[in-house]
């Protein structure tokens, strides 16, 4: 396992840009896991920018980790009011790139029928060749996706109950701005498992503040435990790189 530290949130965005940006290089149609999260925002914003100097994403194709369950994309509304995993990737990368809309996956928390959805979800994963990189953010409580705490690490693309406190962090992260109420944020979510995710070829995940040391210490050197599903992390038999900033690098 690679481990990186950066000074700060922008230098760490850069350096996983340039992973990233690496990889489409080697591999023009290559496939990226994409995360959301406040996170890799600042990664985003850096392959935006790598774009517009010349890099392609003409070929590349994205798989997102997961989605909110009942909650759709919504273009008309103002991106504030609209919370949707879909949408955010929409604003923060999808709409500056040359991605084609056909080679961009995100699980569809409107679909009706969750269980096949998530199987079709997993198929098209292995249609495409598999997951090369996976980004990955890591939640307050040290969850991948949406793989809270007690997930199996053998976990498969699902529908999830999230936990008070990652329904705490988000709804301070994202809910609250739009002045929708906690109670009705949505509860439940599609995420990809960690027996999923860990099938990716590839793995970065970047982590930044101090909140976020405890649990990523507690992922890469502590015991793997369900309770923890980044610590599936040690797990992980290919190329593995962490990203961090100093303060996320502290414990
Ligand atoms: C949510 C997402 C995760 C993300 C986490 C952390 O739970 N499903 O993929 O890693 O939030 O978000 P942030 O980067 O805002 O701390």
């Amino acid at each position: 396992m690679d481990i990186i530290v950066r000074e700060s949130y922008a230098e760490m965005s850069r350096y996983a840009a340039e992973v990233i940006a690496g990889y489409i290089k080697a591999k023009p149609n290559c496939v990226l896991g994409l995360a959301t999260g406040s996170t890799p925002i600042g990664t985003y914003q850096e392959l935006v920018r790598m774009h517009k100097e010349g890099l392609d994403f003409s070929n590349v194709k994205t798989f997102n980790l997961d989605e909110y369950y009942g909650v759709g994309i919504d273009l008309n509304k103002p991106f504030d009011l609209d919370q949707s995993y879909a949408r955010f990737m929409y604003e923060n990368l999808f709409k500056h790139i040359n991605i084609k809309p056909e080679n961009v996956h995100v699980p569809d928390g409107l679909t009706k029928e969750p269980e096949k959805y998530c199987r079709w979800y997993e198929d098209e994963i292995v249609k495409a060749g598999g997951i090369d990189l996976q980004v990955l953010g890591i939640g307050g409580d040290g969850h991948w996706a949406f793989n809270e705490p007690g997930s199996s690490l053998g976990s498969r693309t699902r529908l999830q109950a999230l936990t008070p406190q990652t329904l705490d962090d988000n709804y301070e992260s994202f809910y609250k701005k739009a002045g929708i109420a906690r109670e009705d944020m949505p509860h439940f979510a599609l995420t990809m498992g960690i027996g999923t995710i860990l099938e990716a070829k590839n793995i970065i995940m970047l982590a930044n503040g101090k909140k976020k040391a405890d649990v990523v210490a507690k992922s890469i050197e502590g015991p793997i435990t369900s309770q923890i599903t980044a610590s599936a992390i040690q797990l992980h038999s290919g190329g593995v790189t962490v990203v961090l900033d100093r303060d996320a690098a502290s414990s």
